[in-house]
């Protein structure tokens, strides 16, 4: 069994209307029906888009939002049903790394009142000199000075004070740690840095991680399975290296294409697939497959009717497109929002939408952000 299973969570938050009378007019269904499995000591990777339900995803699996159904079986438990005491003393073994660690730092705690605080809560260290001392010994493994103690976030540079969001997290010794974002808001060179102290941790501790990035190239480094989210759902999951060698489903596909190559050869070369059209809005999300509004490759049959499930298209990679085999033996060709030469000669008139898609280098709508 793997220590971290997620069966058809669903996260759906209420939207309320009314001055009188609070009605719920709607719901925004952020997260709609995921599974998947974390193996202990590995590395899930999560990308989407902005707003496709990553870190709603992340706080569901720690009950910091309610569930609307499913199931998050951690280490054979069911957390989705525990009272919320045992929850509370479940959240020492799963611990989150935030995006901003400025803003999950109290500026007015010093570092080791910072860490202390959580040790306390859950009873870690019998006084304040045991707690400091393991304190002490997480802060050098984080690559932090003794002397960080005493300080304050704000004296902190933006790569150290990740590094402080991730010792609080490891004073616990957790199993599993969420990591939101944990480097976007860091300079590149920082962003290297902060990726491999996470993965060195990983090895002297066997810890078990859920990355959660919009940028590929972060995921792709650490990760050793990848799960691809498009507006509440998974449309892709595989090992790291199959999805980059073998991305599969239309929108992995416009991912990818938007990753830079550093050869200029293969990058002058390499097809680009441009998304036309927004992200849709999850409290109105499209029917049936719900990429169908941008999919390049959609077909008037089933698409639009029909929600595609994660099926596996064999070594465990799946992936949630009915037309999936067609795509990958070119029996299907895309019908809009390819780059006008990939589209073969003259077909540059016919391809609707070439006004997106003629344009030129530019990153398809979207997946710049993902
Ligand atoms: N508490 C809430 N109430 C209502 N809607 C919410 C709430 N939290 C998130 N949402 C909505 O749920 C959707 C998913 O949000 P979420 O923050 O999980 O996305 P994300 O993938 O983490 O995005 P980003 O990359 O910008 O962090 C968004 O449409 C968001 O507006
Ligand atoms: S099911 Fe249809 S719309 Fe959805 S990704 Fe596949 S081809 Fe595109
Ligand atoms: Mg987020």
């Amino acid at each position: 069994m793997s220590l971290l299973e997620l069966n058809d969570i669903k996260v759906h938050f209420p939207v309320r209307r009314g001055i009188l009378f609070d009605r719920v007019v709607g719901h925004v269904q952020a997260v709609d029906g995921i599974s998947l499995s974390v193996e202990a000591g590995q590395t899930y990777g999560l990308v989407g888009e902005s707003g496709c339900g990553k870190t709603t995803l992340g706080r569901a699996i720690l009950r910091l939002v309610d569930i609307t159904g499913g199931e998050v079986v951690f280490d054979g438990t069911d957390l989705a049903q525990l009272p919320e005491e045992e929850m509370r003393r479940s959240r020492r073994r799963l611990q989150m790394v935030f995006q901003d660690p400025l803003g999950s730092l109290n500026p007015r705690q010093n570092i080791e009142s910072i860490l202390a605080e959580g040790m306390a809560a859950h009873g870690i260290g019998g006084n304040r000199e045991e707690r400091r001392e393991r304190i002490l010994k997480v802060l050098d493994r984080v690559g932090l000075p003794d002397s960080a103690l005493a300080r304050y976030p704000h004296e902190f540079s933006g790569g150290q004070r990740q590094r402080i969001g991730i010792a609080r997290a490891l004073v616990l010794e957790p199993d599993v740690i969420i990591c939101d974002e944990p480097v976007s808001a860091l300079d590149v060179s920082i962003q290297a840095q902060v990726i491999n102290l996470l993965e060195e941790l990983q090895e002297q501790l066997g810890l078990t991680y859920v990355v959660i990035a919009h940028d590929l190239a972060v995921v792709r480094h650490i990760s050793d399975v990848i799960g691809v989210m498009y507006l509440g759902a998974l449309v892709e999951e595989a090992n790291s290296d199959d999805l980059y060698a073998d991305p599969q489903h239309p929108y992995t596909k416009a991912l990818m294409s938007a990753v830079p190559v550093p050869d200029p050869e293969v990058e002058d070369t390499r097809e680009r697939i441009l998304l036309t059209g927004d992200l849709p809005s999850p409290a109105n999300p499209p029917t049936g497959c719900r990429f169908h509004t941008r999919c390049p490759w959609r077909q008037p049959t089933r698409c639009d009717t029909e929600r595609p499930v994660l099926t596996d298209t064999g070594n465990g990679h799946r992936v949630a497109c009915h037309f999936v085999n067609e795509i990958a033996s070119g029996e299907l060709a895309p019908t809009s929002a390819l780059a006008p030469e990939l589209l073969g000669p003259g077909t540059e008139d016919e391809a609707p939408d070439t006004a997106a898609a003629t344009d030129g280098d530019a990153p398809p709508k979207g997946a710049a952000s993902a």
